[in-house]
């Protein structure tokens, strides 16, 4: 990385002059806190009380039959507070909050999942908390948006453009430049400008940290293949580094949607479809139309249907180191039924694509391979989506009946 925060030709701090000192600020805080040993003992020391670190790296022996090639094994960042690898960024965050003496914290989200967690360590840490929210978000989100509410923190559905997650980013700088003395941007991802990237993989180094230690002990040895799934790419990033400088194969699994061909995913580095620009403040590529307007994107998974990526995944992938691939919907729904039925985890529709990325493959290494899948999350948020896409009538006939109590 350069200084300015450029990864080969991705990247960069494109933001208004009205931000250039809080972001020096912030800059400067962070490199403060990571030159500081007691910082990241400190922070390991919090996920480990608070959350569920170091996260176990499971066997799953059940589908390792069922495929009968590589070893499987499932890092189960779903075992975190809150749900999923998200708390790791944001408690991090919160720390660094803490040594700025801010007092207000705001986030954008999509899934709800990161408004949750940055909900949870607003209340943990005594800050007021605001959450910006796509309103087509709020309305398929509702239970996340419920806890956020009971956690304190306001929500503020977002209605301009395609009000889901870009816009609520939009939003939420807008509420930066108006508050930045008080305020700190919790961004979510592993984008935005620097240092977010930076910063977000930072803190979710420590996943990848805790797999090659827990993968060694276990196997003795490195595995052939990573497996995660890909939206902004921070629970990638955050296991890719515990190998980036080994001789395994990373694998970014992104959203095919409903097909590549069909137009309707969010596939920026495995389609093909996406272009370069610059966009929320930062250099990368962009699926956008002929006019460099943002396309509309879509996936099962609320948390992986963005826009843009990791300026650090867009530069791994052009030197090559990162391959990308998509899973579709249907694909993406069977790998999570085949999961929960040979191993009793469940994991988040996100975390899904890496299985059905891995699923594709793992048939074909040698049983003496070991591969690692991220679950990044735990699925049970999703719900509603999954009864949908199961078709369950008995599911159906509860909502009913739920509408109906709160109709009568
Ligand atoms: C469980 C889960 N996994 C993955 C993601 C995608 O984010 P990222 O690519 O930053 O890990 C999300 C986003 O909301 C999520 O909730």
């Amino acid at each position: 990385m350069s200084e300015r925060g450029y990864y080969g030709r991705f990247g960069g701090m494109y933001i208004p002059e009205i931000l250039v000192a809080t972001f020096e600020e912030l800059i400067e805080a962070f490199a403060d806190a990571r030159r500081d040993p007691a910082f990241w003992q400190e922070y390991v020391e919090l996920m480990s009380t608070y959350s569920c670190r170091p996260t176990p790296l499971t066997f799953a022996e059940n589908l390792t039959r069922h495929f009968g090639g590589a070893r499987i094994y499932i890092k189960r960042e779903d075992l975190n507070h809150t749900g999923a690898h998200k708390a790791n960024n944001v408690m991090g965050q919160g720390l660094l909050v803490r040594r700025m003496g801010k007092r207000r914290v705001i986030a954008e989200t999509g899934a709800g999942q990161h408004g949750v967690a940055t909900a949870t360590m607003a209340a943990r840490f005594g800050l007021e908390c605001t959450i910006y929210m796509g309103e087509i978000d709020v309305e398929r989100q509702r239970p996340n948006v419920f806890w956020m509410e009971r956690l304190g923190a306001t929500v503020v559905p977002v209605r301009t453009g395609t009000r889901i997650l870009k816009d609520a980013i939009n939003e939420a700088f807008r509420d930066w430049v108006a508050n930045m003395d008080t305020t700190h941007y919790v961004l979510g991802t592993a984008c935005g400008p620097h240092p977010f990237p930076e910063m977000v993989a930072y803190f979710q180094s420590i996943i990848g940290i805790e797999a090659r230690d827990q993968i060694l002990e276990r196997e003795k040895k490195l595995p052939a293949r990573v497996y995660a799934c890909v939206g902004g790419g921070s629970n990638a990033m955050g296991i890719f580094q515990g190998f980036m400088d080994d001789p395994v194969e990373l694998v970014g699994v992104e959203a095919g949607g409903e097909g590549i061909a069909t137009g309707r995913h969010a596939a920026r580095l495995a389609s093909g479809d996406a272009r370069i620009g610059v966009a929320q403040g930062y250099k990368t590529f962009f699926l956008q139309d002929d006019d460099g307007q943002m396309r509309e994107t879509h996936s099962v998974a609320a948390g992986l249907d963005y826009v843009g990526v990791s300026p650090i995944l867009a530069s791994l992938a052009e030197q090559g180191r990162v391959r990308f691939e998509a899973a579709d919907d249907a694909e993406v729904v069977e790998a999570l039924s085949l999961t929960v039925r040979k191993e009793g985890v469940i994991p988040a529709l996100e975390s899904a694509h890496a299985f059905a990325g891995a699923f594709r493959e793992v048939g074909a290494l040698s049983p003496d391979d070991v591969v690692i899948i991220n679950q990044s999350g735990r699925g049970d948020k999703d719900i509603f989506t999954v009864a949908d896409a199961f078709g369950d009538p008995r599911w159906k006939d509860f909502i009913r009946q739920k509408a109906a109590e709160y109709d009568a």
